[in-house]
């Protein structure tokens, strides 16, 4: 079966082309056009200037795709798009030419929930069971990946702890009360004057290293000890402006910036860790995943695979590959397949997605569900 998918719901206009055979998810191609140097001088993404790039993206990179998986469009079984969340304007550019293609080629379409295709990242590149399990991309590990399961879901938009007895099954048990990591990742990085995105600058500032710690600096770890699994990273960031206004003459010191970028990084980590261990604990999984632009932290990698190390022997911890832990199409492509394997044999769901380039809605603020 060959899916095509879309992804344009923030500053990245990505289309992919992905085969499911023998059971195996293979990426026939993937392209990814980000429009960061656009939104950079502005400090954060400008919905309508992502609008305008998507718009002069989507065509060229949708024939990239076709081109490199060495496809046609006859040839494809279904087309796939992020129906939302995401920014409204972005998100119309993707789904609209979905639906046209759809008329076009008359091939099914299906609408896929944004934070859906972040978790299941986690799947590509692995041998498929969609009724229970699979093995992980890197089959030297020979893990599995076994339900009921937790998803770290993290990044510019959102922050939730999920836990799924199984596939395509949601219950959101936790989730931030304010600003989303990503989002105080980008925020924080702005005060400090490192530019757009924030995740990465903060990050590699954060990395360097010294000789002995000139400044000391303690930021809070908001909730950490809170009795349930919800997070709030916007008075982490008024901390972090709190402490640069106390001596703005240090924003210009190197030191100063790598001392406070690792501090605030060490916060949101050791938070996100803390929540997902106890929230692993309460629910029995046996799998532990993350996902979303700012699973792409190293140390939050780090400190969490050594987190379930030392406190599981039997859990699983799963992560995307760096290339498919931001936005790219080939998650929401594999998420297709999925729904389209447990849906397939309904008449109903075949009706749907054969009018769904007529039928179905462009959602900003569209549910996990
Ligand atoms: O998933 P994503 O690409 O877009 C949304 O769905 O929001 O996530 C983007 C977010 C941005 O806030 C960016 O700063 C953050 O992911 N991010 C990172 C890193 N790389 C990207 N945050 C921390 N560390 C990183 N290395
Ligand atoms: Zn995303």
């Amino acid at each position: 079966m060959l899916i095509l998918g879309i992804e344009t719901s923030c500053d990245e206009t990505a289309c992919a082309i992905v085969r499911s055979c023998d059971n195996r998810f293979e990426v026939l191609s993937s392209v990814v056009s980000s429009q960061i140097k656009f939104h950079a001088p502005w400090g954060g993404v400008v919905p309508n200037l992502a609008a305008r790039k998507h718009l002069e993206n989507i065509l060229p990179v949708i024939q990239k795709a076709l081109k490199k998986a060495r496809i046609a469009p006859k040839d494809i079984d279904l087309v796939a798009v992020t129906q939302g969340p995401g920014l409204i304007p972005a998100l119309l550019v993707g789904t609209q030419t979905a639906k046209a293609f759809s008329y076009l080629w008359q091939k099914p379409l299906l609408g896929i929930h944004h934070i859906e295709g972040h978790i299941y990242a986690n799947f590509i590149g692995g041998k498929i069971d969609v009724s229970s399990k699979i093995q992980s991309p890197k089959s030297k590990q020979k893990t599995t990946l076994n339900f009921p399961l937790l998803c770290l879901v993290v990044s510019g938009g959102h922050t939730q702890l999920v836990f799924m007895k199984k596939h395509l099954h949601y219950e959101i048990i936790g989730q931030t009360v304010d600003d989303a990591a990503g989002e105080a990742f980008d925020k924080v990085a702005r005060i400090l004057g490192l530019g757009y995105p924030g995740g990465p600058a903060i990050a590699q500032k954060a990395k360097l290293k010294m000789k002995n710690e000139k400044f000391k600096i303690k930021l809070p770890r908001p909730m950490l000890n809170s009795n349930n699994f919800n997070f709030s990273f916007s008075g982490l960031k008024t901390a972090v402006l709190y402490e640069t206004q106390k001596h703005p003459q240090l924003l210009k010191n190197n030191e100063y910036i790598a001392t406070i970028s690792r501090e605030f990084q060490q916060s949101v980590v050791e938070v996100l860790v803390k929540k997902t261990i106890a929230a692993a604990k309460k629910y029995g999984v046996k799998t532990i995943m993350l996902a979303g632009g700012v699973s792409a932290n190293k140390e939050l990698r780090r400190q969490l695979t050594q987190s379930v190390r030392k406190n599981f022997s039997d859990i699983a911890c799963q992560m995307p590959r760096a290339e498919y832990s931001l936005d790219n199409a080939v998650m929401i492509a594999l998420a297709a397949f999925f729904r389209w394997e447990k849906n397939k044999e309904k008449k109903t769901f075949q009706n749907k997605i054969k009018n769904n380039w007529k039928n179905f809605d462009t959602q900003s603020n569209l549910t996990l569900k």
